[in-house]
């Protein structure tokens, strides 16, 4: 692979909302916290480097959530970066507690909603955040509770933008019915995508590729999470890694061109708490996959 000043641009980049571009290869700062997503990281050194770093590889798109740590991410990133480059999008969440290491559960009440963005807004220091994500449509309260929520604080000014995250083609489209919807974050990878699965609110489990095909026929943007498999992807097993070793690659780099590659919607965010490894990631936009790659990794 050929080495750049800017490697992150090679990814391409994508027009969020229609007013805010971005590069496509992004960072997820959920793996920055403490085990289970809980707490302080292992190394807070070693964190605010991978954030620091990050931005000199070039990229502008951070994926976090008041619920990674909790707080824990968003006041990393703050600490990191802040101020921030004008063309940093940071994209945060809420709607998701924490009531320990490794447990979530929603909440999508308009009050806690309302508290959550406005916690966001003092964590990460900002006067409006470019990219609002409802981590979960909270199955226990409206729909239009919870979206008119976003509308309200999307016409008081303090999020620019609204996405979804784990949801279906259906309830994107009841979402379009009340607020623009500019990005949906599916669990979504190489190994997965063509797999439904079952979800205690969805009643007709959907799989992942479908709802890409959605965003690509409605220009929203695709952010998919566990674009490593949480890290299985970058061992070295399987397709990935004989694609790998014939282009002298690393299977994490291969996995993330492959999703590149896969379609002009998609956002990947890939998470590490390492220097080396964002190294390694983002040097994936360098990776071009030839036809025939990237129909064997299809098939894989
Ligand atoms: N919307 C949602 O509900 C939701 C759910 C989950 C995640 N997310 C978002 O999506 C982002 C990405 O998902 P994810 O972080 O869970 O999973 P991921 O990106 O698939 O994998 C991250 C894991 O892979 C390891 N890893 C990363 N690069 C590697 C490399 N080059 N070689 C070896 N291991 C590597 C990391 O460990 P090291 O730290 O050791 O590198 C980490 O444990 C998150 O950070 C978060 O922002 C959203």
């Amino acid at each position: 692979m050929q080495s750049v000043d800017i490697p992150v641009e090679r990814s391409g980049s994508f027009l969020l909302g229609g007013d805010r571009p971005v590069h496509r290869l992004g960072f997820g700062a959920m793996r920055l916290t403490g085990k289970g997503i809980w707490g302080e990281p292992r190394d807070h050194a070693e964190a605010i480097a991978v954030l620091r770093r990050a931005l000199e590889l070039g990229i502008n798109l951070i994926d976090t959530a008041d619920s990674y740590g909790p707080a824990v991410s968003e006041r990393l990133i703050a600490e990191a970066l802040y101020p921030y480059p004008p063309e940093l999008v940071i994209a945060t969440k809420g709607g998701l507690e924490r009531p320990g290491p490794g447990h979530w559960t929603s909440n999508g009440r308009p009050e806690h909603l309302r508290a959550a963005c406005e916690a966001s807004l003092r964590r990460l220091k900002l006067e409006r955040i470019e990219l609002y994500q409802l981590h979960r449509i909270d199955p226990a309260v409206t729909f239009g509770d919870q979206l008119g929520t976003l509308r309200d604080l999307q016409q008081q000014g303090k999020i620019r933008h609204i996405g979804l995250s784990k949801v279906s083609v259906a309830d994107i489209e009841r979402a379009r019915k009340l607020v623009p919807i500019v990005s949906v974050q599916n669990r979504y990878n190489l190994v997965e995508r063509h797999t439904a699965r079952p979800s205690a609110r969805v009643t007709k489990p959907q799989p992942p590729e479908q709802v890409l095909e959605h965003c690509e026929r409605e220009g929203i943007a695709f952010i998919p999470w566990y674009p490593l498999l949480a890290g299985e992807l970058a061992t070295p097993r399987g397709p990935v890694a004989r694609v790998a070793e014939r282009l002298h690659a690393t299977p994490a780099q291969v996995a993330l061109a492959w999703l590149l590659r896969r379609s002009p919607v998609m956002l990947p965010i890939p998470g590490t708490s390492s220097v080396r490894h964002l190294e390694e990631n983002v040097a994936a936009a360098l990776l071009e996959l030839g036809d025939q790659d990237f129909r064997d990794l299809d098939r894989g």
